[in-house]
């Protein structure tokens, strides 16, 4: 078990647990809304997440007292990352707080927020306020058209535009930008994003569409691999690899040679990162996931609504941790397809 004496300066919290491929607990993603106020076709079609689709009702999700009680649980297992997500978390009405209180939690060192950016212009300086360091905006593309289909008519891309500036200028830093990259649908779009954003701070990465959740019908051939990307891009800027920053950083990194900034690219399809996986996921009703590919979740809301005191807590997160051997990504690389068509958490729900 891990240590249970209350971490002070003088007795550091314990290393934490590893799970049953030696990965250790650093990051913590917690979805706080599984409402969105879009409908991408690949992640909420919209009609199957129609008017009266039955979304959680709010006494379902857990509270922002839950939430933190459970954060400063994973803290001390090690967790040293938040990023809260959705849905779309800029719904979750109040997010400030739970941001504010996030930030008061001793030994986290990273406090990040992933939107889809359309409430963001409104939120930006007040989630700086409240303790948030960075955002990131999926935006998968600059063109009005491509933009609409891609967000099922719902999105306005001047509203994220806003919004990306706003967080700029509120000093939440670095604003990345993800785009999902689909073959056929925006790929052609990837040079426009590039030369947008190139220059002004923000750190454009390139996702590979993945056969998350059920919605997507996923084809291998859908999605474009890193690496041809890479060769577009570097037909048209001179691009240098950057170091990873830490062990188990997601994106590959490249710089403009002529110091316009960087980009990266998430390549989880073709170079799965399963080996350095340290993140669990925590979906907005409080179930814990191992894997972004679980089927199953541990449901702590119930564990924490019954009653149990933190140290039961902290012995259920820290046995669900050391059980873990989820490696999805690997096992798809090395069968060529999805492994598993069955039920599976979709992405709206814990949030990506
Ligand atoms: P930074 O901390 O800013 O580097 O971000 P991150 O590494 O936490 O990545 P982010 O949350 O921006 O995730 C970008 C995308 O990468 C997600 O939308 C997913 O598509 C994919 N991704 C992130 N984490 C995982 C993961 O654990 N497994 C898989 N298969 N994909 C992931
Ligand atoms: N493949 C890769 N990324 C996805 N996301 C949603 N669905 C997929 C998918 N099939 C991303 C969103 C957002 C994050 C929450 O998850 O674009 O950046
Ligand atoms: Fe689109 Fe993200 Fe909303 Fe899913 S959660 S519908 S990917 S904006
Ligand atoms: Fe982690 Fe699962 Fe993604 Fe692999 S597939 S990197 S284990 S979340």
């Amino acid at each position: 078990m891990a240590d249970k004496t209350p971490p002070t300066p003088l007795n550091p919290p314990s290393r934490g647990p590893v799970d049953r491929l030696g990965r250790p607990l650093h990051d913590l993603r917690i979805s706080v809304m599984d409402r969105c106020n879009f409908r991408c076709p690949y992640c909420m079609p919209a009609d199957q997440y129609h008017e009266h689709f039955r979304f959680l009702h709010s006494n379902e999700r857990l509270s922002f007292a839950e939430i933190i009680r459970l954060t400063r649980l994973f803290v001390r297992l090690g967790v040293r990352k938040i990023r809260i997500t959705g849905g779309e978390p800029l719904l979750r009405p109040q997010i400030e707080e739970l941001v504010g209180e996030l930030s008061l939690i001793e030994d986290i060192e990273d406090i990040a927020l992933t939107t889809n950016g359309v409430l963001l212009a409104q939120h930006a300086a007040g989630l700086k306020a409240a303790g948030l360091h960075r955002v990131t905006v999926s935006l998968d593309s600059i063109d009005d058209d491509v933009f609409q289909r891609m967000t099922g008519g719902r999105g306005g891309i001047e509203r994220v535009l806003d919004g990306i500036r706003a967080a700029t200028d509120a000093g939440l830093d670095p604003v990345k930008v993800n785009v999902v990259v689909q073959r056929g649908v925006n790929d052609d779009g990837v040079l426009d994003l590039v030369e947008h954003f190139r220059g002004t701070g923000v750190i454009v990465r390139f996702i590979e569409y993945m056969d998350v959740g059920t919605m997507n019908h996923w084809r291998p051939e859908d999605t474009v691999p890193s690496r041809e990307l890479l060769e577009r891009i570097s037909r048209r800027f001179a691009l240098n690899p950057v170091d990873r920053s830490y062990r188990g950083e997601v994106a590959n990194r490249y710089e403009f040679e002529d110091g316009a900034g960087e980009i990266g690219f998430v390549s989880s399809v073709t170079e799965p990162f399963c080996r350095d996986c340290t993140r669990a996921r925590l979906s907005s009703d409080g179930k814990l996931f191992n894997c972004l590919f679980a089927n199953q979740g541990l449901d702590l809301r119930a564990v924490l609504r019954g009653g149990v005191d933190d140290e039961q807590l902290l012995e259920i997160i820290y046995k669900a941790w050391r059980a873990r051997a989820d490696r999805y990504s690997e096992l798809r690389a090395s069968s060529r397809s999805s492994p598993e068509e069955l039920k599976r958490i979709e992405m709206y729900y814990i949030g990506g």
